[in-house]
């Protein structure tokens, strides 16, 4: 069925296969693709239909996360296709211009399946940023960067490590891979290069720089344009958030963006630096799956010249964010038990018939998210994008000044975030929120609301 003016996506889930070394195939998931699959290109304000068919010989979901939509087209847990079966979610597109992202969100098996590949990206465009004169033709000057980690076995199969390590710290690779590849080249313009990364690995977390230590500028979090660039030297992301930068070729000197991983391990791992005292776990240490750093992602070589563009001085102006008018606050404590034994929000992990937060739509509530763990955990909520408050009190960072629906929690860090659920009411159907580390997701870090 396709109502007048909709847009329709045809999906298709399937098996696939890939070499991750020459000559060496793996099994994978894609979306009309072997691994991966392609990016979807949406609008602010328009409806769109999307076909998802699973040809999978398992369940899968596909969710579309950073969106606002009705808890029926989330794609989460409980809309789960089986095998052979065809979902059809409908839903009109709302939130701002920027890199979203589509990904599998089953039950107790997401981890695997965004590891073999049912991920990929969605851009929303809109008037307000089409407005601006930013970069934004598509693999030209605009593109997006899929991050992730995999380990390949000793034959060079890929590996999905199921160890006790691994369902602790999440699964972490020792080969970075951005959109499928590995040592990635692109030939670029001089001028502006805007690239949207995704941080789409199931654990590691990265810090991107520019080799040389140039700067780059952010313009946009995860929700969208920033009210201004800011200019770093270094960007942190975590699973599931996405980042935009511009990086100036207007020299035509050639650049790599690079990364290397901020430790995320608790200090009882071993290692030899950052440690959980002082200063959090966030140092730097060697362990089992440690790549060799700093890491390529993206060798940018600028030839053919573009016309130059400014940057603009304003991108975005974003309302005042004002913790007063909130209603109420909703506290969540992070954990994750003796030995990663008790994944778990506010002392219970995740069960599929439990709704664990009502929350009324159209009001302003302060979320108060605490972790009571050693580890960092990305959290993140669904049919959300909210703006951060502070940090253990302390202001945000600049990425942190626009709008987000996945945030670091460092341990023994409380962070506040502020935000509203305009419509979209089921008292019956949940949304979720949970760490999007996906072994931890999957182990129970996560918990389930209605908007009523
Ligand atoms: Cu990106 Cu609930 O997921
Ligand atoms: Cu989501
Ligand atoms: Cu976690």
């Amino acid at each position: 069925i396709v109502e007048q003016g909709e847009r329709v996506f045809r999906l298709s889930i399937s098996a696939g296969q890939k070499e991750f070394v020459p000559g060496v195939v793996s099994p994978t998931i894609g979306v009309n693709a072997p691994y991966l699959g392609p990016t979807l290109e949406m609008r602010r304000g328009e409806r769109v239909r999307l076909h998802v068919d699973n040809g999978l010989d398992d369940g899968a979901t596909v969710h579309w996360h950073g969106f606002e939509l009705p808890a029926a087209a989330d794609g989460g847990p409980h809309q789960l296709i089986r095998p052979g079966a065809r979902w059809s979610p409908s839903f009109e597109v709302r939130q701002r211009a920027s890199l979203y992202w589509y990904h599998s969100h089953l039950h107790r098996g997401t981890g695997p399946q965004v590891y073999a590949g049912l991920a990929a990206p969605i851009y929303v465009r809109d008037d307000e940023e089409d407005a601006l004169d930013l970069p934004s033709e598509y693999g030209v000057d605009d593109i997006p960067l899929i991050v992730q980690d995999r380990v390949l076995d000793n034959s060079g199969k890929l590996l999905y490590p199921q160890n006790m390590h691994a369902q602790m710290m999440g699964v972490r690779g020792d080969r970075l891979y951005v959109n499928g590849t590995q040592n990635a080249v692109f030939d670029a313009r001089t001028g502006l290069l805007r690239l949207r990364i995704l941080n789409g690995s199931n654990a590691r977390f990265y810090d991107f720089s520019l080799s040389g230590g140039q700067t780059m500028q952010i313009i946009a979090s995860d929700g969208g344009l920033l009210e201004r660039p800011h200019a770093v030297r270094s960007l942190r992301l975590a699973p599931g958030e996405r980042a935009q930068i511009l990086v100036d070729l207007s020299e035509g000197r050639p650049l790599s963006l690079v990364a290397t991983s901020p430790d995320n391990s608790m200090g009882m791992m071993g290692g030899d630096g950052g440690g959980m005292m002082g200063g959090g776990m966030m140092g730097r240490r060697r362990d089992d799956t440690e790549m060799d750093e700093p890491f390529r992602v993206l060798d940018i070589r600028p030839s053919d010249s573009s016309p130059q563009r400014k940057l603009p001085s304003q991108l975005a102006p974003l309302p005042a964010l004002d913790p007063s008018l909130a209603v109420r606050t909703r506290r969540f404590v992070l954990d994750m038990g003796m030995m990663g034994g008790g994944m778990s929000i506010n002392g219970a992990s995740m069960d599929m018939n439990v709704i664990n937060e009502r929350v009324p739509a159209g009001q302003w509530e302060i979320w108060e998210i605490a972790n009571a763990s050693m580890m960092a955990h990305p959290f993140h909520i669904h049919n959300a994008q909210f703006r951060v408050i502070d940090r253990n009190g302390r202001t945000p960072p600049p990425l942190e000044t626009g709008y987000k629906d996945t945030v670091i929690v460092d341990p023994r860090e409380q962070v506040r975030l502020l935000l509203r659920f305009e419509e979209h009411t089921d008292p019956d159907l949940p949304y979720m929120y949970h760490c999007h580390i996906l072994e931890h997701e999957d182990a129970g870090m996560m918990g389930q609301f209605v908007v009523v």
